[in-house]
């Protein structure tokens, strides 16, 4: 799911308060459908400012092909992290315990914070998000050879995701 320099990266990003700047709240919340934007509403400070750096980073490689729906999978694409309320120092545990054990082989909240992706991707549905941007949630950890997006959509989307 990640290395240990971006894991040490976004640790240190993560301690810094806060969402992200008003205007780019309101830029994020006009690229949402009302239940995207009440999924979005949960979604803590630090994970807010991680999705509009995705978003602005994607857009800009994808220019006039970047869609409503690809903005919200950038924006929503860790939205499955909100089920499992993990603080940012859990999370590096949690992150360090997967990467030892296999996600697949923890339990309880750490495991809903290391199968964000599926998680994920149940709340959109459920908040009426666009299949693309459901799929991306799902698949957003998966190899590339596993991605069912349009590859330009989902290059672009992965490469802005630095976790
Ligand atoms: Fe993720
Ligand atoms: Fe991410």
């Amino acid at each position: 799911m990640t290395d240990c320099t971006h894991l040490a990266r976004r640790f240190i990003g993560s301690l810094r308060p806060g969402g992200p700047a008003p205007g780019d709240e309101t830029w994020a919340r006009d690229q949402l459908g009302p239940g995207e934007r009440a999924v979005w509403a949960r979604m803590s400070g630090t994970d807010r400012r991680h999705a509009v750096a995705v978003a602005r980073t994607a857009a800009d490689h994808l220019g006039a092909a970047t869609t409503r729906p690809v903005l919200a999978a950038a924006l929503l694409h860790d939205a499955g992290k909100v089920e499992s309320g993990l603080g940012t120092f859990q999370r590096v545990v949690a992150t360090l315990w997967g990467m030892a054990r296999g996600r697949d082989r923890v339990g309880g909240r750490f495991r809903a914070y290391l199968r964000h992706d599926v998680l994920g991707a149940r709340l959109l549905t459920a908040a009426g998000s666009d299949p693309l941007t459901v799929t991306w949630a799902a698949e957003h950890h998966l190899p590339p050879s596993r991605w069912t997006l349009d590859p330009r959509v989902a290059t672009a989307l992965k490469a802005a995701d630095d976790d």
